[in-house]
């Protein structure tokens, strides 16, 4: 099976490191979009034609099985239009895990990091109204701006870092939430850095072992049976850091790079 996995840049290689590890007899092509990151502080129609042309590009050139949406903004901008556009492509996107973060809370106050355009988005807001009308919880949504350059700039953790999540996170810190969903798919990258600051034991809830869980199913219904090697090559359109690669995956890779799509 070939599997195609695109981002804006980073971040998917967080779900890519779970798929690694549960997914055999496959090879991953992975996209990084890097020249036109952040996604999330972009409109919607600017996202959905990153999508499509990324998507386009896949299926002509590594003719994929399946693709993986590893991106929460890209999701919610393109994931209709990519299924009707590939109605016989397996496309498994990523979205907020609000719905186990609430099961595990015990304060019942649950917080969602996530970008500007994922928090405006239809499919997070319906999902909200759909889970407060069932559940007793408070949501405490945070759009962090500019943390996904952070991230792409390997500033994890420095004080710059750490500032911008003391002014997002005190609400939630004095609220006493004790579950922080990671909207974002580059989020888990500075879960250290959120921990600290919030200073109390954090669960934390991000999307790889779902999608990943998602596509395995998918695959096997279409006879793909999960034995053999798995394979990785990464492709981006612009900057990317290597040393922040290594640290995801735990080893390094060469990039290709793709100057356009
Ligand atoms: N990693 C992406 C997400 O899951 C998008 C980050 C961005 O480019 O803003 O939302």
């Amino acid at each position: 099976m070939t599997i195609g996995v695109f981002d804006s840049g980073l971040g998917g290689l967080t779900i890519v490191a779970t798929m690694r590890s549960l997914l055999r007899g496959a090879q991953i092509i992975y996209i990084a979009d890097t020249a036109n990151a952040p996604y999330g502080e972009k409109t919607k129609d600017q996202i959905l034609d990153y999508s499509i042309r990324i998507t386009d590009y896949l299926v002509e050139h590594h003719r994929i099985d399946a693709l993986v949406v590893a991106c929460n903004t890209a999701t919610s901008a393109a994931i209709t239009e990519l299924r009707e556009k590939y109605p016989n492509l397996i496309i498994v996107g990523t979205e907020p895990g609000l719905k186990p973060a609430i099961s595990h809370s015990v304060t019942k106050k649950v917080g969602v990091l996530a970008t500007p355009a994922t928090l405006e988005g239809e499919k997070y807001k319906a999902l909200v109204a759909m889970l407060s009308n069932h559940y007793h919880v408070e949501v405490f949504e945070q759009p962090c701006p500019g943390l996904v350059q952070q991230i792409e700039a390997g500033k994890t953790d420095t004080q710059e870092t750490l500032s911008m999540l003391e002014g997002w996170l005190s609400p939630m810190r004095s609220a006493n939430v004790d579950t922080i969903v990671l909207g974002c798919t580059h989020y888990p990258l500075v879960k250290e850095s959120i921990a600290k600051v919030m200073g109390h034991p954090i669960i934390f809830v991000d999307s790889a072992e779902g999608v990943t869980k998602r596509l395995l199913f998918l695959l096997e219904q279409k006879g793909h049976i999960n034995r053999g090697s798995i394979s990785l090559e990464i492709l981006a359109t612009g900057n990317i850091q290597s040393e922040m690669i290594e640290r995801i995956l735990g080893e390094k890779f060469s990039v290709t790079m793709l100057n356009s799509i």
